[in-house]
């Protein structure tokens, strides 16, 4: 039972601003949480698939043996916009490790030059500003398609310069942790075991808006998923930064996994993940159903949707249930594909710069 709650509150970071209070129980347990003002929704549908994901993983040898699962967090709706999470101490997201200046980040310290992190994000955020006024300025289909695709030019080459000028460093993260040479190699395994199966379960889902902040790290180095807000591939969906990419495979999550990069534990993991998945595709696509029936459906389309009419609704349902059904049977940009081809046409996708510089400058693409 609850026994009380301590009289303050603190506030992690993110736009919604959640605050973090802890809950002490009658045996003196604390219990951290963060209260949530924004749809609970799509964080319970999503993580509620993540732990029957979890249970085909752990059922599998090959996957249990590698430990391949999604973190968790228990999610609570309290109200039609409000939900408390259940906050993970220890964890640190991707941006203090890597970026985050008044955390003495690792590219501050290990690749520090003039193209720091702020600098970055300003010439990205620059090219996008100034097309989003010219774009709203635009009278035709055609201009603003013309308009479109100088700004990609320009994001591109952009984009090409700061990678020509900032180096990862994520592997740096796993020597400076470690206490011996076998402590490193575990730690920077269950990462990459972790980046794995989350880029696949993540991809099945839809999950976006993977920028620094909604990926944290644990103890163990394992990755914990947070703010699920855009699932069902929402994110590709929106009208200014449709998302070109399946999960974030940039240059420094690749960096940690070491010499090998994704031609080692990654892609063994990522099929391993996938085979289970695509296995078990009747008992995922049941769980979607129950899923999709059970949660507020009018609130979930209607973020794709405005108009919410019960057929527009049920067309949403259907559109959501036909993407997965395609992407557990290897549907590719028409093409049905063995696991392994479509884990390495997901992984161009996820690392082609093309795709890469064109994402909202707040996901920074370039880390
Ligand atoms: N389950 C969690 N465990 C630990 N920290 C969390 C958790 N969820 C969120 N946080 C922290 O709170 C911050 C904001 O949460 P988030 O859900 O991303 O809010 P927003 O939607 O406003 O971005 C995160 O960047 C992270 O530091
Ligand atoms: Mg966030």
């Amino acid at each position: 039972y609850v026994s009380r709650f301590e009289n303050h509150y603190i506030i992690p970071g993110g736009i919604t601003e959640p605050k973090k209070i802890v809950c002490i129980s009658c045996n003196n347990v604390a219990f951290p949480q963060l209260v949530k003002k924004d749809d609970p929704n799509t964080d319970l549908i999503a993580s509620q698939l993540f732990s029957v994901v979890n249970v085909l993983l752990k059922k599998d040898s090959a996957c249990r043996e590698r430990n391949l699962k999604m973190l968790m967090y228990k999610v609570i709706p309290i109200a039609k916009d409000v939900g408390l999470i259940e906050f993970v101490e220890g964890a640190q997201s991707l941006s203090d490790v890597l970026v985050r200046k008044d955390t003495d980040s690792l590219h501050a310290r290990f690749d520090p030059q003039d193209f720091n992190f702020v600098t970055c994000r300003q010439m990205i955020s620059g090219i996008q500003k100034s097309y989003k006024i010219k774009l709203g300025k635009a009278k035709t289909e055609g201009e603003r398609m013309q308009l479109h695709s100088d700004m990609t030019r320009e994001l591109r080459s952009k984009f090409d310069l700061i990678c020509d000028k900032v180096s990862p460093v994520f592997r740096y993260h796993f020597l400076e942790i470690s206490s011996s040479a076998s402590d490193y190699l575990g730690k920077r395994l269950n990462y990459t075991r972790s980046a794995a199966a989350s880029s696949m379960v993540g991809y099945i889902v839809g999950l976006g808006d993977r920028h620094l902040s909604n990926i944290l790290i644990d103890a163990d180095r394992q990755l914990l998923h947070i703010d699920l807000g855009q699932v069902f591939d929402f994110a590709r969906a929106t009208p200014r930064y449709p998302e070109t990419v399946p999960f974030r495979l940039t240059r420094d999550m690749v960096d940690g996994m070491g010499m090998l990069g994704v031609e080692g534990s990654f892609i063994r993991c990522c099929i391993e993940s996938m085979r289970v998945m695509r296995e078990n595709k009747n008992a995922l696509l049941s769980v979607i159903d129950i899923l999709l029936y059970e949660s507020n459906l009018e609130r979930l389309s209607a973020k794709v949707n405005d108009n919410n009419g019960a057929e527009k609704m049920a067309l949403f349902a259907t559109l959501v249930r036909g993407s997965i059904k395609g992407k557990l049977e290897g549907a590719y940009g028409g093409e049905v594909l063995g696991i392994e081809t479509q884990i390495r046409r997901l992984i161009r996708e996820a690392t082609d710069p093309e795709n890469l510089c064109q994402l909202f400058h707040g996901w920074s693409a370039w880390i």
